[in-house]
C-alpha cells in the first residue's frame, strides 16, 4: 500500500477522502469531532506540501437523496477552525458546478465536498460516479478507516479510476495498531467483548478463539452465554437461537485452553427503565421477572483481575446500559481498569470510545480506533475491502 509520505502532492488536486460522519444534535452542532481531528496530521501535511485539497466524506445515511440536515455544512465550519483556514463548501460532491471551482484552486486551498451518500452511486460501488469523483483530482488518498469496511465508490471503484491512490496517515495508524495488537501481540492477550448481541460479534468471537489468551463477556449479550451454561436469567435479553452457539463457543474455548470469563453478578432492574427498581444479585439468582441491564462489582472485580496480567487488551462494546446512569457504572468500571492498565490497549467500536472520551480518560489508551464496524471488521479476521482496492493498484 502506497503511502501519501512517499508522494509528489506539491501543487496536485489531491482527494482525500475522510469519513466525518460526526454525530449531530438537532441544532446541526457537532457533539463530538474525534473523527475530524483524527484525519488533522494527512491534512496539514498536505497543505504544508502545497497541494490542492479537495475533501470527501459521507455523513449518516441519507438513501441516495438529498437530505438537508444531513449536509457536511456543519463539519466544514469545524474544519476551518481547527485548521485555522478558509474550507470552501461545495453544494455537490461530482458535476461541472464542482468542476469549476476545482479549476480556480490554488496551492494551500480547501474545498469539501458535500455528502458523497446524496447520491446512491456512493453505496453502489458505481464505476461512473467514481470515474466522476477521480476526474476531480491527481492524487486521490484514502484516510477514511471507519468506512473502508464498505464496497462504496469512493474507497473501493474509485481506486480504479485515480491517477494515484495512496493511504492517509490515519489509515496507516489504524492498521499497525490492529496489525501489532492481533498479528505479534505481547503476551497475554485479552479480549473484553461486549454490548447487545452475541450474533453482531459472532464472526469476532469466533476469530479471537484463533488468537488470545483470555475472553471477557459483558453486555446483553453475556445473558445468551449464561443461559447456555443453565442459568436462569429472568427477563433478560437473550437471542434464544443462538444460545447452543454460545455453548459452543465455551466449550471451543476451553478446547484451546483460552480462559473465558462471564459475570458472576449483575445489576438487576424490574423494568427497561432508568427510574426501575435496581438491585445486585448473583446470576444464580436472577428473579424471574427482573432483567440484567449491568455487570455487578464482584464481576467488576473479577474481571479488573483477570487483566493485570494483561500485556495487550483488545475492547469492544459496552458491559451494560452505560447510556443509563443507573447501569453505566460496570462500563465506566472497566474504561478506568483498561486505562490504568500497563497492557498496550486498543479500544474500538462507537459505543466503546464513547464511554472513555465521556470519561475522560481517553489520553491513557494506547489507541482508540475511530472504526466501529471497520474495526469489527478486522476483528473477525477480515481484510478491509478498501485496503484491498488500495492493494491490488
Ligand atoms: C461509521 O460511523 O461506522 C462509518 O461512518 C460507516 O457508516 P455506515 O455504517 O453508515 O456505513
Amino acid at each position: 500500500m502506497k503511502s501519501i509520505k512517499n508522494t509528489v502532492i506539491s501543487g496536485k488536486k489531491v482527494l482525500i477522502r475522510v469519513d466525518f460522519n460526526v454525530p449531530i444534535d438537532e441544532h446541526q452542532n457537532i457533539v463530538d469531532d474525534t473523527r475530524i481531528q483524527a484525519v488533522l496530521p494527512t491534512l496539514k501535511y498536505a497543505l504544508d506540501h502545497n497541494a490542492i485539497l479537495i475533501i470527501a466524506s459521507h455523513m449518516g445515511r441519507p438513501r441516495g437523496k438529498v437530505v438537508p440536515e444531513l449536509s457536511l455544512a456543519p463539519v466544514a465550519r469545524r474544519l476551518a477552525r481547527r485548521l485555522d483556514k478558509e474550507v470552501i463548501m461545495a453544494t455537490d460532491c461530482i458535476g461541472t458546478d464542482v468542476e469549476k471551482i476545482v479549476s480556480k484552486m490554488n496551492a494551500g486551498d480547501i474545498l469539501l465536498l458535500e455528502n458523497l451518500r446524496f447520491y446512491p452511486e456512493e453505496q453502489n460501488n458505481d464505476d461512473e460516479f467514481a470515474k466522476k469523483l477521480a476526474k476531480l483530482c491527481d492524487v486521490y488518498v484514502n484516510d477514511a478507516f471507519a468506512v473502508s469496511h464498505r464496497f462504496h465508490a469512493s474507497v473501493v471503484a474509485i481506486t480504479k479510476y485515480a491517477p494515484l491512490s495512496v493511504a492517509g496517515f490515519l489509515l496507516q495508524k489504524e492498521l499497525n495498531y490492529f496489525e501489532k495488537a492481533m498479528a505479534e501481540p505481547k503476551r497475554p492477550l485479552v479480549a473484553i467483548i461486549g454490548g447487545l448481541k452475541v450474533s453482531s460479534k459472532l464472526g469476532a468471537l469466533e476469530n479471537m478463539l484463533n488468537h488470545v489468551d483470555k475472553i471477557i463477556i459483558g453486555g446483553a449479550m453475556a445473558n445468551t452465554f449464561l443461559k447456555s451454561t443453565g442459568c436462569n436469567i429472568g427477563k433478560s435479553k437473550v437471542e434464544e437461537k443462538l444460545v447452543d452457539v454460545a455453548g459452543a463457543i465455551i466449550k471451543k474455548a476451553a478446547k484451546n485452553g483460552i480462559k473465558l470469563y462471564l459475570p458472576v453478578d449483575a445489576k438487576v432492574a424490574s423494568q427497561f427503565d432508568s427510574k426501575a427498581d435496581v438491585k445486585v444479585v448473583p446470576v444464580q439468582e436472577i428473579p424471574a421477572e427482573w432483567m440484567a441491564l449491568d455487570i455487578g462489582p464482584a464481576t467488576s472485580l473479577l474481571y479488573s483481575e483477570v487483566l493485570q496480567d494483561a500485556k495487550t487488551i483488545i475492547w469492544n462494546g459496552p458491559m451494560g446500559v452505560f447510556e443509563m446512569d443507573a447501569f453505566s457504572r460496570g462500563t465506566i468500571d472497566m474504561a478506568n481498569k483498561v486505562a490504568e492498565s500497563y497492557a498496550m490497549t486498543i479500544v474500538g467500536g462507537g459505543d466503546t470510545d464513547v464511554v472513555l472520551h465521556r470519561t475522560g480518560i481517553s489520553d491513557m489508551i494506547t489507541y482508540i480506533s475511530t472504526g466501529g464496524g471497520a474495526f469489527l471488521t478486522l476483528l473477525e479476521g477480515k481484510s478491509l475491502p478498501a485496503v484491498i482496492a488500495l492493494n491490488n493498484i
